[in-house]
């Protein structure tokens, strides 16, 4: 079996208009993915983490033939997701974080029938399958067999789309932050069924998720996107023993800002700056050993007058990972 995604060099722009008064307007160009390549294979989940606005969201819809991209190619289960859109749409179980298309005045049962129905399910196989996933996700306790869904709960409602996402039984999951805004239950409950998907079932999943002690629970290969590109790919392991040899030393000095870069060009390391008010500069610096660049640096700082206000050396946070991988200041 060949590979069940194949983003090579995917590039999406976004046009906006921006309105500057009454008559005048102007079209701004937003990049949302710059050349993103990766594959994903049958039986693996893969995780695409990135902060807000990183281009999860376009990447999963380009794959999922809902926007056609502005450069590059992709296959999902062999065939071309423009070219032969319907094909790739017939593989495919799409769960994305705003759902559109449930029916208020029907129960979540009903609603999985009224889904099956358009997917041109037979109508005892759809029974059976809705049966199943009804118990499988635990829509029956919540109460989904009876409940209208418009007084489902978020926790409800994620369930209910994951099991549209599985109707069809499809080979390929793609799935937009499934568990955004769940409680720890409803998440967990998730995140097992989705690894036993790719790990049981052979199905090939992509997680996109904006939260790393999630990626690391589901993802057997995380692929960290920052800004429409792939900042760092590699399983939770190996991408672990990047991040943790790396500790980020916060500075923060009062002084003339002309000074600063001469002394932070002078360290030979990834760093920010964020100048607040009253000439505070907080300075972040990626190191593997503060410790021993501590001492010359204050002593550059003093030297140029300036006052620090305070020094703390910290474990990386996920931020500070994401600032890491794409590049910093230097
Ligand atoms: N329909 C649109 N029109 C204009 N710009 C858009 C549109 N959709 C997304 N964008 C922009 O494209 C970039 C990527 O957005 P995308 O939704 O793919 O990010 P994301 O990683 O899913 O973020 P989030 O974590 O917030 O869901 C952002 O800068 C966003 O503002
Ligand atoms: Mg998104």
């Amino acid at each position: 079996m060949g590979l069940a995604i194949e983003a090579v060099n995917l590039v999406k722009r976004y046009r906006t208009k921006k309105r500057l008064g009454l008559f005048k307007s102007v079209t701004e160009v937003v990049e949302a993915l710059k050349g993103v390549s990766f594959s994903v294979r049958y039986g693996e989940v893969v995780g695409l983490l990135g902060p807000n606005g990183a281009g999860k969201t376009t990447t999963i819809k380009i794959l999922a033939t809902l926007l056609i991209p502005d450069g590059g190619e992709a296959r999902v289960a062999g065939y071309d997701v423009v070219e032969e859109a319907d094909k790739v749409r017939k593989n495919i179980g799409l769960m994305l974080t705003v759902e559109k298309g449930f029916y208020g005045k029907l129960t979540g049962r009903e609603n999985l029938e009224y889904f099956a129905a358009l997917y041109g399910m037979d109508r005892d196989v759809a029974r059976e399958r809705i049966d199943y996933l009804i118990k499988l996700l635990e829509l029956d306790k919540l109460g989904a067999d009876t409940k209208l869904y418009e007084e489902f709960s978020l926790g409800m409602k994620a369930r209910l789309s994951l099991a549209r996402a599985l109707l069809t039984d499809a080979p390929i999951l793609l799935l937009d932050e499934p568990t955004l805004g769940l409680d720890p239950p409803s998440a967990r409950k998730i995140r097992e069924l989705v690894k036993d998907l790719a790990h049981r079932d052979g199905k090939a999943v992509l997680y996109t998720t904006h939260n790393m002690f999630e990626a690391e629970l589901v993802c057997d290969r995380i692929i960290m996107i920052n800004k429409g590109r792939i900042v760092a790919e590699g399983t939770p392991a190996e991408l672990k023993e990047r991040i943790p040899k790396l500790k980020v030393l916060n500075i923060a000095v009062r002084g003339n800002q002309g000074n600063l870069k001469d002394i932070l060009n002078s360290i030979d390391s990834k760093f920010e700056v964020d100048s607040g008010e009253a000439d505070v500069h907080n300075i972040k610096v990626y190191l593997k050993k503060p410790e021993e660049v501590l001492d010359e640096l204050l002593k550059k700082f003093i030297g140029r007058g300036f006052e620090v206000v305070s020094i703390k050396i910290e474990e990386p946070t996920l931020e500070d990972v994401f600032i890491y991988f794409s590049g910093g200041s230097t």
